[in-house]
């Protein structure tokens, strides 16, 4: 197996890796896009454009970083799916282009499966992370808890039935006036703030299952700060909120994350992924949880734990090497249209002989 090029653009970040076989990243580019702040959330439109004016250079750069020239690259990769549709199409459109010049397989990667596969690239988890395993994946746009059983068999245990977790974040960090994206800005106010007489609810804690809800949360932040409506919003009750909601994040979150473990009794290690498991008091929550358990808990470093273009490549290579021990041909997804919503549960067709 040659080197893997691979693309991200699902979202608002522009990303573009090349590994070695054996998951060596050779090169690794990020372009946060910067045109959303004004609309405090990601404008799918401006996205869109962004990445196709961003990427072929990305892909340039990231080639000379490795120091290689495209010929030598054995396979490219692109996330396909779920995300943002014009992202997606402009991310697997530029991968499929090259694959075709090169006359290379083009590989279709789901976002999540990517995302669910992170904490096996060598070398981040020590001891390596042998499948099961359970993934709480914590994002902007995402928020569930995931049983990683194989490469391409994963099953969803539970997910949020309203708000993403990092949504929840970026809500209320507009709702305290602070910036987009929120979540680093609440948890940086929350550490000045008192929680104590700020209560809020915990939804759905305790309750069986591992579905998420923030909304009632959301909610109930407003009208802790409608009497404040008219009036410049004082520091300490802002610093005392967003403490409070923090808290109330890693509490639900924490219950969750219990739960999804009694519904997997051979997990052998609990990973955290996605934006929001950057964390502190969230991942001190998750820490502790999978001590009390037994269990080691890995998050891998921040930039491995937002979107990237790593993962991607990583979980191109795991699906080459897991075809070609069951004597599968090599994948090719040429025909593999990019799609919005792409379920965990379709990658085991993957790996069925019978079916390829
Ligand atoms: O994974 P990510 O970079 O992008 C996707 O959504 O796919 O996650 C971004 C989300 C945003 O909602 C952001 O507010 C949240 O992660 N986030 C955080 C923190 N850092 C980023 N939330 C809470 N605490 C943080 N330190
Ligand atoms: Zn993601």
């Amino acid at each position: 197996m040659a080197p893997v090029l691979a693309i991200e653009s699902s979202c608002d970040d522009t990303a573009c890796a090349i590994l070695a076989p054996d998951g060596t990243i050779l090169a690794e580019t990020v372009l946060s896009q910067s045109g959303h702040i004004p609309f405090g959330g990601v404008v799918p439109e401006i996205a869109a454009r962004a990445h196709l004016a961003a990427l072929p250079g990305l892909v340039r750069q990231t080639l000379d970083a490795a120091g290689l020239p495209a010929r030598a690259l054995g396979a490219v990769a692109a996330s396909t799916g779920p995300g943002l549709i014009g992202g997606l199409i402009v991310g697997a459109g530029v991968g499929k282009g090259l694959a075709v010049a090169l006359d290379r397989p083009f590989i279709a990667v789901n976002h999540i499966e990517a995302h669910a596969l992170t904490a096996r690239l060598p070398g981040l988890v020590p001891g390596g992370a042998p499948f099961p395993y359970l993934l709480l994946l914590v994002s902007g746009g995402h928020c569930q808890c995931i049983a990683v059983e194989g490469v391409g068999h994963y099953r969803k245990l539970g997910g949020t039935i309203d708000d993403a977790a990092g949504e929840a974040f970026d809500k209320v960090a507009k709702m305290l006036g602070l910036g987009w994206p929120g979540g680093p800005a609440v948890e940086a106010l929350a550490r000045e703030g008192d929680p104590a007489p700020w209560p809020l609810p915990r939804p759905l804690h305790g309750r069986p299952g591992c579905d998420f809800s923030f909304s009632g949360l959301k909610t109930a932040v407003a009208q802790k700060l409608a009497p404040y409506d008219n009036g410049a919003l004082p520091r300490p009750v802002a610093a005392g909120i967003a403490a409070s909601f923090q808290d109330a994040v890693a509490d639900i979150v924490g219950d969750r994350v219990a739960h999804a473990l009694d519904m997997m009794p051979d997990a052998t290690l609990l990973v955290a992924a996605g934006g929001v498991a950057a964390n502190s008091a969230l991942r001190a929550r998750l820490d502790a949880l999978a001590q009390a358990r037994g269990l080691p808990f890995a998050a891998p470093p921040l930039r491995l734990c937002t979107d990237n273009a790593v993962m991607v490549g990583w979980a191109a290579i795991e699906t080459m090497r897991a075809r070609l021990a069951l004597g599968l041909p090599p994948v090719d997804d040429l025909d593999l249209l990019p799609r919005p919503r792409w379920p965990l549960d379709q990658m085991a067709a993957r790996f069925d002989a019978t079916a390829a």
